[in-house]
């Protein structure tokens, strides 16, 4: 069995090693979960401004209100000069919108608004400002709770799934003292709530610092959307592993949900599933296209793919969870694995995780060098080796159990 297992070594590790997972990030831009709609069009060569130029073009432009929308007459001007820096903003007026179907207290925060110089746009009821925010793409929305037909907590959670409005935050105007709605509100992923009669000291700073904090999302999404692209370039460098990185996000979804992760360490898996091979952008193609056997020197230089990995995606904040399963998912459960030779737990535990799902669906999958292998076979494959001390033993039972439910699904 050793002798057999030993064989499977090579194989297990080529499969993971050689598995350019990238190949498959050419159909991130169909994943909601990811955010990544926009992709497509993007380049390697595009800078951060000229995504967030890229994207401003397609926003409507204040001085240019939609003449064919119906909601025309609901926007309001602002009676400051247009252009001009307002609120710390050096370009375009802050967008925000007001939802209320109470017309006295609509009018209030508009006028408040408008002399702090924002562009307004209004709407009645829920339905109107759900089609708004498509056309006007505000900057924040200020909501009522209690509406006649769709409420605002109905219109918060439909904005906060969205991809595209997610970003969007959301104050809403609650009763002085209204803790359920508060708490509701919360749970459909409110950004703030202000009570009425508005204070017009509070009401502008809570606009202003969440209109500012939106920016900044904005930009770090850009820039998490650069890294995919980058991994996107990379796969078009190999093109022998298929669809692995799909499979993997989808395969770390289940299994994750499956061992009761988080929502974070869900999406970290997620995330893995694209970008845990990224450092294969440092890796020579004279090594990472090579045809045959590498050498112990191509090896060393294989091997580095895991730390260059770390290095590009480590300055990201939102990244911080997914740098371990870059950095360790070729770590074993022995110490045998690198870069570190981390031993058992001392391995991240979503590193341990990934690492079973990538061999999985590796061995599964077809190459030019190998046939898929029926999942049957690639887990005795996997037990075998875990019972050389290559792999958790509670966490490979765990997926055994699990991926007979799986492959029954699928
Ligand atoms: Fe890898």
């Amino acid at each position: 069995m050793i002798q057999w297992s030993s064989k499977s070594l090579n194989s297990t590790e080529q499969n993971i090693i050689g598995s350019n997972c990238l190949n498959t990030v050419n159909s991130i831009s169909s994943n909601q979960a990811l955010g990544l709609q926009n992709l497509e069009g993007y380049s390697l060569g595009l800078s951060k401004e000229d995504l967030l130029l890229e994207q401003k073009q397609v926003e409507p432009s204040w001085i240019k209100p939609d003449t064919g929308s119906g909601y025309d007459s609901l926007i309001s001007g602002t009676p400051q000069g247009k252009g001009s820096q307002v609120n710390g903003f050096d370009s375009g007026l802050p967008k925000v919108l007001v939802v209320d179907d109470h017309t006295a207290s609509r009018m209030t925060a508009v006028a408040l608004l408008s002399m702090e110089g924002y562009e307004v746009i209004e709407a009645d009821c829920g339905s109107k400002a759900v089609e708004l925010v498509t056309q006007k793409q505000p900057d924040l929305i200020l909501l009522d709770v209690m509406m006649p037909g769709m409420d605002g907590f109905e219109v918060c959670q439909l904005l906060k799934q969205e991809e595209h409005t997610r970003l969007i935050p959301v104050i809403f105007i609650t009763a002085l003292n209204d803790r359920r709605s508060r708490i509701r509100g919360i749970e459909v992923g409110a950004d703030d709530f202000l009570t009425k009669p508005f204070d017009r000291v509070e009401l502008a700073a809570r606009v202003k610092s969440l209109v500012r904090q939106k920016c900044l999302n904005e930009d770090l999404d850009h820039t998490e959307k650069v890294l995919f692209s980058v991994a996107r370039a990379i796969e078009s460098r190999d093109p022998n592993t298929g669809d692995h990185c799909e499979r993997l996000v989808k395969l770390g979804q289940a299994f994750g949900e499956y061992l009761n992760l988080s929502r974070h360490q869900i999406r970290d898996l997620m995330w893995g599933g694209y970008l845990h091979d990224i450092g294969k952008v440092g890796i020579p193609d004279a090594v990472l296209l090579k045809h045959g056997k590498l050498t112990p020197e191509d090896w060393e230089i294989m091997k580095q793919h895991v730390v260059i990995g770390e290095k590009i995606c480590q300055p990201l904040r939102s990244m911080r969870g997914v740098v371990p399963i870059i950095r360790h998912h070729h770590e074993r459960w022995d110490g045998s694995g690198y870069p570190d030779g981390l031993k058992g737990d001392d391995i991240p535990y979503l590193a341990q995780v990934f690492q079973i799902i990538d061999i999985y669906d590796a061995l599964t999958s077809e190459r030019p060098y190998k046939r898929a292998l029926t999942f049957e076979e690639a887990l005795q494959i996997m037990l075998e080796e875990t019972l050389l001390g290559w792999r958790n033993p509670k966490l490979m039972q765990q997926f055994a159990e699990f991926i007979g439910f799986y492959q029954e699904k699928e």
